[in-house]
């Protein structure tokens, strides 16, 4: 156990090895020296105008004190007929969804609530940086999976071997931060064949299911009854409606795990925001609010990439998700998180090491970029890194 001395009191940290994000210190850099933010994921433009209003007018209808604990039943409704519509799934709205304070929570909220000392949690790396902290808060031991090279597919194989009479949970991110790897149904096909009688439960992260390219298609979790019974599936509105601030996501679980969840989100938040749950279960009503996500964000990828295909910089384009991922190894031998330093404060483009994706700070020579920004911070981004 670690402690500080500088400390009045000892504090035995419960999490000794973790420090501050690699999102806050790449974004803190970029602002620092004014350079251009690609690193941290949320977009340089605003939300709509409408979704606004709608928070406004419920402010002023007087929706300002506590929501339900699980949700506005609204909202409940209007998730439950887009999942159907969208992922043939049907849910009971107040049994089976709850709305977080963004995913972050309904993650922290899941593995909590099931994770007990020394479960075994599968954890595939590069990995999105909250799950291994939140096993380890639990007393749990994540094992790590590297994901295959150069395709960063998951190797089933090896999940296989590492399947123990311990393991409780695999954890599954589909769109991938940071790969922008998308599952195929063969996918699901060997995750079924893996936990049938088994007594492991999923959580799948799936906050950029509206964000998908080329002949690429999300399949949720939720379309495969097989799977759902043992899955909680967690979802963002701030990665589909520009509104990352608002950290407003839900939860999706059968009535059994909803139950075990809940007790653990009522003691966490309680509840979430009242006034812009009102707002978004009008939103949500509009299927083009949503639907439009994927080829927004290819322009914006197919521009980005267009404008960089002559710099020295090598990429395979992302499947999903509003990320890209660059090998820098014709343009320089530092190690990922120099490079990116050097990018920020030189060329004042801020980007991602990736090697903070792995539990041993793997070096892969690799950045990741977020192109969820305006075409001309994509264009003048651009115009630096081909001159790199
Ligand atoms: C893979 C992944 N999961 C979860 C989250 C968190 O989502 P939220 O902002 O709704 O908490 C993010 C945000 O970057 C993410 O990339």
């Amino acid at each position: 156990m670690s402690t500080t001395s500088q400390n009045p009191i000892p504090v035995w940290s419960k999490l000794p090895k973790t420090s501050k994000s690699i999102f806050t210190t790449m974004s803190a850099l970029a602002q620092e020296t004014n350079a251009i933010n690609l690193s941290q994921g949320y977009p340089d433009f605003d939300c709509a105008a409408d979704l606004q209003e709608l928070v406004t007018k419920y402010m002023g209808l007087g929706y300002n004190q506590y929501a339900p604990m699980a949700g506005v039943s609204r909202l409940l409704e209007n998730i439950a007929n887009k999942i159907d519509r969208l992922y043939n799934c049907e849910l009971n709205p107040t049994e089976e969804i709850t709305i977080t304070a963004g995913a972050t929570q309904a993650i922290y909220t899941a593995i909590t609530s099931l994770i007990r000392e020394n479960d075994e949690v599968i954890v595939f790396e590069p990995a999105y940086d909250s799950y291994v902290p939140t096993i380890q808060l639990s007393g749990g031991k994540p094992i790590y999976i590297r994901l295959s090279s150069p395709d960063f597919s998951i190797p089933w194989r090896d999940v296989k071997k590492l399947i123990s009479g311990r393991t409780r949970m695999i954890i599954i991110n589909t769109p991938h931060n940071p790969t922008g790897n998308v599952l195929t149904k063969k996918d699901y096909e060997e995750l079924m064949t893996i936990v049938k009688n088994s007594n492991i439960l999923l959580l799948f992260d799936e906050v950029y299911e509206h964000i998908v390219f080329d002949e690429h298609q999300h399949l949720s979790a939720l379309s495969f009854p097989e799977l759902r019974e043992r899955s909680l599936v967690t979802f963002s509105f701030g990665k589909t409606f520009h509104n990352t601030g608002w950290k407003v996501g839900y939860c999706v679980a059968p009535p059994y795990l909803t139950k075990e969840f809940r007790k653990v989100h009522q003691f966490i938040t309680f509840s979430v925001n009242t006034p812009a749950q009102y707002a978004l279960a009008d939103y949500l009503m509009d299927e083009n609010n949503y639907k439009e996500l994927s080829a927004f964000y290819q322009e914006k990828r197919d521009f980005f990439l267009d404008a960089i295909k002559d710099s020295r910089f090598q990429f395979t384009p992302a499947q999903g998700t509003y990320f890209q991922i660059l090998d820098y190894s014709r343009i320089s031998e530092a190690n990922d998180l120099d490079f990116a330093v050097e990018l920020t404060r030189k060329h004042k483009v801020a980007s991602i090491p990736l090697s903070p994706f792995y539990s041993n700070q793997q070096d892969f020579t690799v950045l990741r970029f977020c192109f969820a920004k305006k075409r001309e911070t994509l264009a003048r981004a651009a115009e630096i890194l081909n001159k790199c």
